[in-house]
């Protein structure tokens, strides 16, 4: 079956617009399952369109590779752990940024060398476009294919989440790209060049690699984002290279929505959106492992279900842990109980508490907690001081004082959830080891926390049996 070209401007105008709802209903718990609808019956409708392009020419190649990913991707997807989205999503990235540069390869070797300077100005205009176009998508599209390996590998554990810190690195980096724009303007004047474009995809996998590289651990969260937006801006050049109007369109949504995300999350951590793009921001900082902050309390479960039967209120905040230990169930339960005997439970998101943006909400919502007792940040931050019970449950960089009090501390400036202005802090967690960002924590020396170890879901559970 073959469409006309009117059919299939049509059919992308529609999958791009559902492609914008589709962005919308995701902006809410509430309407991410529609908003989900949206994306899908969007791309099928992009695909059936692509697919019957009459200038196709071998529809069973495209259907069969199809098939083949299709059924990689499936696999993928049953088996992964939430926990290892962020990796899975980087990965993913890296065929995006991979296949930007196969294709501006092949545009470019497509559209020949010799032509090019028998042209009229106009034409001569159109090649210079066409060049320009093939060049930014095999830059963009490396940088990406490097940049999200690393970070792939940095989240896998594979290579050390460190930041590699080369002497020089701001320089270097500002070095490759003043290469890169001299690059860019001979390619374009000589009409091409094979030499040029080989050192260009050269430098940008080396510049890539070392971008990604030399970014800490505690800023990977904005780095899968920013990739995220990389790879939506070398789908979007890959769409003017085939001049299909719907790969630009989405590639342009998805790169603006990753960037925006990216500043969202830039804010939330107290980075500079600017210093993460380009590169080892937020580096310059010494752990400090000297500092000796007294003793810790411990409590047992028996004693914090008696806790909560006295409280009036309870706030929970979740992290990392209670997505290791699967806890989200019990704690659903244990939210119930209390709220069956009175008592106002609500639950503290932090904007990067977890391993991905949405983590929390994402778990509860999958446990069935009501999204009206799930508050972000910026709502519930200021009602730690009127409760009764802090929950934190696997969380810790997000609940650090360090970061509002010690100026020198590497998560310094990052605003938290200021749990410790509470009655009484629980921090449930099996030992006294640190959080991501490697920083031990305050607040469980502090005179109003006690310290419950043990996996996070067993020690909710015990609470529940004996509440
Ligand atoms: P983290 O600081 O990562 O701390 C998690 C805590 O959970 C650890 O202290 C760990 O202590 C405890 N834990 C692990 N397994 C547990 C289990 N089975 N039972 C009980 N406790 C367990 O958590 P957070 O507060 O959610 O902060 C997130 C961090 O990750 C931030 O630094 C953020 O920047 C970073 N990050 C975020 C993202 C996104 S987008 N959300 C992506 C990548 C990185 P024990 O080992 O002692 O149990």
């Amino acid at each position: 079956m073959e469409f006309s070209q009117g059919l299939i401007s049509a059919a992308y105008i529609i999958a791009a617009l559902l492609f914008i709802f589709s962005l919308a209903g995701l902006s809410k718990q509430q309407t991410a399952e529609t908003g989900n609808w949206y994306g899908i019956v969007g791309m099928a409708i992009a695909l059936i369109a692509t697919i019957a392009d009459p200038r196709v020419d071998n529809v069973w190649i495209i259907l069969v590779t199809m098939v083949i990913g299709a059924i990689i991707g499936l696999r993928l997807a049953k088996k992964v752990e939430m926990t290892q989205m962020p990796e899975l999503v980087a990965i993913l990235h890296s065929f995006v940024g991979l296949a930007a540069v196969l294709v501006g390869f092949n545009s470019y070797f497509e559209m020949g060398h010799s032509v090019m300077t028998t042209f009229s100005d106009s034409q001569q205009m159109a090649v210079n476009i066409h060049l320009v176009e093939v060049f930014l998508g095999v830059f963009i599209g490396s940088v990406t294919f490097t940049g999200s390996i690393v970070a792939f590998a940095k989240l896998r554990g594979i290579i050390n989440s460190a930041a590699l810190m080369l002497p020089q690195r701001h320089k270097l980096n500002l070095v490759a790209g003043i290469i890169a724009i001299v690059l860019l303007v001979t390619f374009v004047q000589q009409g091409g060049g094979d030499n040029t474009l080989y050192l260009m995809t050269f430098i940008a996998l080396v510049f890539g690699w070392h971008l990604v590289a030399s970014i800490g651990g505690a800023d990977m969260p904005v780095v899968v984002s920013m990739l995220n937006s990389y790879s939506g801006w070398a789908a979007a050049a890959a769409g003017f290279m085939l001049n299909n109007d719907l790969l630009i369109v989405t590639g342009a949504l998805v790169g603006s929505s990753g960037a925006i995300l990216s500043y969202i999350m830039c804010k939330a951590m107290n980075r500079s959106f600017i210093s993460v793009i380009a590169g080892g921001f937020g580096t310059n900082v010494v752990i400090d492992t000297e500092t000796d902050y007294g003793d810790h309390i411990e409590i047992n479960a028996e004693s914090v279900a008696d806790m909560l039967n006295g409280a009036k209120s309870v706030i929970i905040t979740p992290g990392y842990g209670m997505a290791v230990a699967q806890a989200q169930y019990p704690v659903y339960e244990m939210t119930q109980a209390l709220k069956a005997k009175g008592i106002d439970v609500r639950f503290a998101i932090h904007p990067v508490a977890g391993r991905l943006p949405g983590h929390m909400n994402v778990l509860l919502a999958e446990a069935k907690v009501p999204y009206d007792i799930v508050l972000s940040m910026d709502e519930i931050n200021d009602d730690f001081a009127k409760t009764d019970v802090v929950l934190v449950i696997g969380a810790n960089d997000t609940v650090n004082p360090a970061a509002a009090e010690d100026p020198t501390s590497p998560i310094a400036g990052m605003p938290v959830l200021e749990v410790w202005h509470a009655k009484n802090v629980i921090v449930f967690k099996r030992s006294m080891n640190t959080g991501y960002a490697g920083v031990q924590n305050p607040l469980f020396f502090k005179d109003n926390t006690q310290m419950l170890f043990g996996d996070a879901k067993d020690s909710v559970e015990q609470i529940f049996k004996a509440l």
